[in-house]
């Protein structure tokens, strides 16, 4: 069965033909970081334009890839939420537009449902149940997944998600956007101990919180600046007040930072597999490309004998293969929608 997967929830454009929700035969990404870096963020009313315009050469550059034409594809799977709402109509009209044309069948995915399902793509082993971490820009959630639709939320951000606090305090740093490959690459020449930010822990729960550790870093960025430009009043002229910072305390803040987020992240999962007593973990979406919560996680695998079921980079960002891999079942299942499918911003798994 092959299938065209579409994804355009947020600022990703991308396109995939995957044959038997297993194997990718082409997964394209268009990504508008480079409109978005100038604004510290995803400017919602630019990121859907962008869409309408990447949408169709996006489509083709997959299907020329995978040495197919619409002919050869059995159902279009489309996300159709949780994201930005502009974002995703693109993405459910196109799919809407093509499968009334070709009369090709339509099924809609749920994105966190995509993200989980992107290490069937590349693990053969893995069966039911099993805990799953989805961190990235817009969620940070753990599930327990017990079934192809049956999913239990155990736990989920009451506030901002990982991914989000890695844009914010990138943005606070005057980093760039997005933060998080940023920081990423910053906190390995920084000391992890140099600041003791606060880890939210709220015990008896599953659920994550991060605004507080971005208000911290707030706090203490505010305090290093004005005690820096005391110091150097009168001496220099002004300039940029961040290049008046030493670099290697930035450098230090974003290794503390990072060091504070992924305790967190590392602990709920150990908690949540000792509780269910479920050793097999998937790790996925955009924050699982970092690479000290990858090296963490591996640790947490193999001192408690763990299976850890981890997508590559590519695979952990927004792309539409993992749209695709989720799709698959829906039209196992027969899960076909009409073409009054809406998407929708906020939708539950
Ligand atoms: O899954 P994703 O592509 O989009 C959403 O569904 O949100 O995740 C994007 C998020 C961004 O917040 C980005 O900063 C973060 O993933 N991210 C990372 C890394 N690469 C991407 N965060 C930490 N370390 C990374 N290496
Ligand atoms: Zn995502």
């Amino acid at each position: 069965m092959l299938c065209l997967g579409i994804d355009t929830s947020c600022d990703d454009t991308s396109a995939a033909v995957v044959l038997d929700g297993k194997r990718i035969l082409s997964n394209i990404v268009s990504s508008q970081a480079p409109i978005h870096k100038k604004y510290g963020g995803i400017v919602p009313e630019l990121a859907s334009r962008r869409h309408i315009e990447m949408i169709v050469p996006v489509v083709q550059e997959a299907l020329i890839e995978a040495k197919v034409t619409p002919k050869d594809i059995d159902f279009i799977a489309v996300c159709h939420g949780p994201g930005l709402i502009g974002s995703l109509l693109v993405g459910c009209c196109f799919a809407k537009a093509f499968s009334y044309a070709t009369k090709i069948p339509l099924v809609a995915v749920n994105h966190l449902e995509g993200h989980i399902f992107s290490v069937f793509l590349e693990y053969n082993d893995l069966d039911f149940p099993f805990i799953a971490m989805v961190v990235s820009g817009g969620h940070t959630c753990l599930y327990l997944i017990e079934g192809f639709g049956k999913y239990i939320e155990i736990g989920r951000t009451r506030d901002d998600a990982a991914g989000e606090a890695y844009d914010k305090v990138a943005k606070i740093l005057g980093l760039g956007y997005p933060g998080g490959p940023i920081i990423d690459k910053l906190a390995k020449e920084g000391k992890s101990n140099a600041f003791n930010f606060p880890r939210a822990y709220l015990p008896d729960t599953f659920d994550f919180s991060f605004s507080g550790i971005k208000t911290s870093i707030k706090l203490k960025f505010q305090e290093l600046m004005s005690k820096s430009s005391d110091q150097q009043r009168g001496q220099q002229p002004e300039n940029n007040m961040i290049n008046n910072l030493d670099q290697q305390v930035v450098k230090d803040i974003c290794a503390s930072f990072q060091k504070a987020v992924i305790e967190v992240l590392v602990k709920k999962v150990e908690w949540a597999s000792s509780k269910y007593k479920i050793k097999k973990i998937v790790l996925s979406g955009g924050v699982a490309a970092n690479s000290e919560l990858r090296t963490e996680m591996k640790e947490l695998a193999s001192s408690h004998e763990l299976k850890l079921y981890l997508p590559s980079l590519s695979l952990c960002t927004d792309n539409a293969a993992m749209i695709a891999a989720a799709g698959f079942h829906h039209f196992l299942s027969g899960n076909l929608v009409s073409f009054d499918l809406n998407p929708k911003a906020y939708l539950p798994l």
